[in-house]
């Protein structure tokens, strides 16, 4: 059983990729946390996979929510891993992961990571296509040999770009404010499609008098509302708008 989080395709693509070479099933965390079906007796189960994108070196809040929630039951674990994708470092997205299912009693045996276009966009500049293609290209490979290390369930940390946790919680702290709402506005061509209230996981955008508002103060900031816009009309600061839209490739809506 794959359980993932994507809100651009980076880490569906990752997911889906695993769960059909492995003709496994898929779960889609938001989905999980909005229905509360959050206890698993996995005993009968292929493997337990988690695919997260890496935010603020750290864990998506709606991940870390579900790890903490979450109940697997089970007589004898089966093989356990996790794949973060991102775009830069992962800090320590998946030590973060690893504490909380230990503290639950699931110990972790592998941890892998798959380097993919950074969609914060904010900052990185997704406009170039040859240098989106590359990236891409060079992300498919590296899942190749990520699943390969899964089909002989190999055991360890399989991961470059970690940073030490005690590093990464400085710039984690930062997430905080980044997920505020107001950061986020809408530009005035939205044409009142609600696609980025229906694709919200977290439920956090109303639809009112035909264009999207915030119901809460703070959000994932996992940006797929910006994404995912048909009219690009969600910005986040100044720099959003010459930066692009991105979907993965593989995972087009
Ligand atoms: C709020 C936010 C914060 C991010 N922080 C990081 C980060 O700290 N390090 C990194 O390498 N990539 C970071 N990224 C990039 C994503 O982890 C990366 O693009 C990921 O593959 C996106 O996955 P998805 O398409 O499945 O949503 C961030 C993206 C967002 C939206
Ligand atoms: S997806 Fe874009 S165009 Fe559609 S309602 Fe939201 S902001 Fe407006
Ligand atoms: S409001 Fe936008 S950025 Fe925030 S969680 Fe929803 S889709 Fe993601």
């Amino acid at each position: 059983m794959i359980f993932y989080f994507s809100a651009t395709g980076n880490s569906e693509h990752v997911a889906r990729s695993i769960a059909e070479a492995n003709d496994d099933r898929l779960a889609y965390i938001p989905d999980l946390l909005t229905s509360g079906e959050l206890s698993f007796d996995v005993s009968g189960e292929k493997m337990i996979g988690f695919v997260s994108p890496t935010y603020y070196w750290g864990l998506p809040t709606i991940v870390e929510d579900f790890l903490r929630r979450v109940e697997l039951s089970f007589e004898e674990r089966p093989y356990t891993f996790f794949v973060a994708t991102y775009g830069t470092k992962n800090g320590a997205i998946t030590q973060v992961a690893e504490r909380i299912l230990k503290d639950k009693g699931v110990d972790m045996d592998a941890s892998y990571e798959v380097r993919m276009p950074d969609t914060w966009t904010p900052v990185f500049d997704l406009t170039n296509e040859e240098n989106i293609s590359k990236r891409v290209k060079t992300a498919d490979e590296k899942l190749e040999e990520v699943m390969c290390q899964i089909a002989s369930r190999s055991k360890g940390v399989f991961m470059k770009d970690r940073i030490p946790e005690f590093i990464s919680k400085m710039f984690y702290s930062l997430y905080e404010k980044a997920r505020r709402t107001e950061n986020l506005t809408v530009e005035e061509h939205c044409t009142g499609c609600g696609r980025c209230a229906e694709f919200c996981p977290v439920h956090a955008i109303k639809m009112c008098d035909g264009r999207p508002e915030w119901t809460m103060d703070s959000c994932v900031m996992c940006l797929g509302c910006l994404h995912r816009c048909p009219s690009f009309a969600i910005q986040y600061g100044d720099k959003t708008k010459g930066h692009g839209q991105y979907i993965n490739p593989h995972c087009p809506e």
